[in-house]
């Protein structure tokens, strides 16, 4: 499974023959200008964690393009449905079998509204499970008890957690998080997009490497293959 970082909480996975992107939030974030493109976007599936503009912007265009199923909570796949999309509707708690693999839409602490005001169903994470080989992928949320059911069930390879604070967990909350869920490799995103998340990327490494932890920071459009 490869995982590559597309800027903010954008993420584009390769598993198999399979192309997954989520929360695509690329033509608003000036930092991916002559990295990224989106028309070289081809994913079979998009993943939404929640309705806010900075995880949903190029959800539309990209599907347009390319006839991408869009996966998300029930509010928002209905949201898509209605302007013509195809989706597929999950719930906090809910399987399903792709042919890529599983997928379990999870608990976040967070709000989920679209940029237009209408409402977003409550905000998820995904643990998506392919090859062998399971993520977490956290969403925008704060730290949470619900993080410690994740290993209950599933045993982690790489969480890929919010480190911009205030929007969502800070640093030192998420290593925390990096305990409930049992994953000491992480990969961090929501950070450094714009003035409210800017963070000290340097020590944020020390401080996970302090806690016997691996924190991943990847450079726009560079991957990491677990
Ligand atoms: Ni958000
Ligand atoms: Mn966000």
């Amino acid at each position: 499974m490869q995982i590559t970082f597309l800027g903010h909480a954008s993420l584009l996975i390769k598993i198999g023959n399979n192309t997954i992107l989520v929360d695509p939030f690329i033509s608003g974030n000036e930092k991916t200008v002559g990295i990224i493109d989106i028309k070289d976007l081809k994913p079979d599936y998009i993943l939404v964690t929640h309705a806010h503009q900075d995880h949903i912007l190029d959800v539309e265009v990209i599907a347009k393009n390319t006839g991408a199923l869009i996966v998300s909570n029930y509010e928002i796949a209905t949201y898509y449905e209605n302007k013509g999309y195809k989706v597929h509707p999950m719930n906090h708690g809910g399987n399903w079998t792709f042919d890529f693999g599983n997928l379990k839409y999870v608990n976040a602490v967070h709000t989920s509204s679209f940029p237009d005001g209408s409402y977003g169903g409550q905000p998820g994470g995904f643990v998506l499970s392919a090859e062998d080989k399971h993520i977490y992928i956290a969403g925008d949320t704060a730290l949470t008890m619900d993080m410690k059911l994740i290993p209950l069930t599933t045993k982690l390879n790489l969480a890929i957690l919010p480190i911009g604070d205030n929007f969502t967990m800070g640093i030192d909350d998420a290593i925390l998080a990096s305990d409930f869920v049992e994953c000491k490799n992480i990969l961090g995103y929501h950070y450094d997009t714009f003035g409210y998340i800017e963070i000290d990327q340097d020590r944020a490494i020390q401080k996970f490497t302090k806690a016997d932890k691996k924190l991943h920071l990847l450079k726009i459009g560079k991957s990491i293959t677990i």
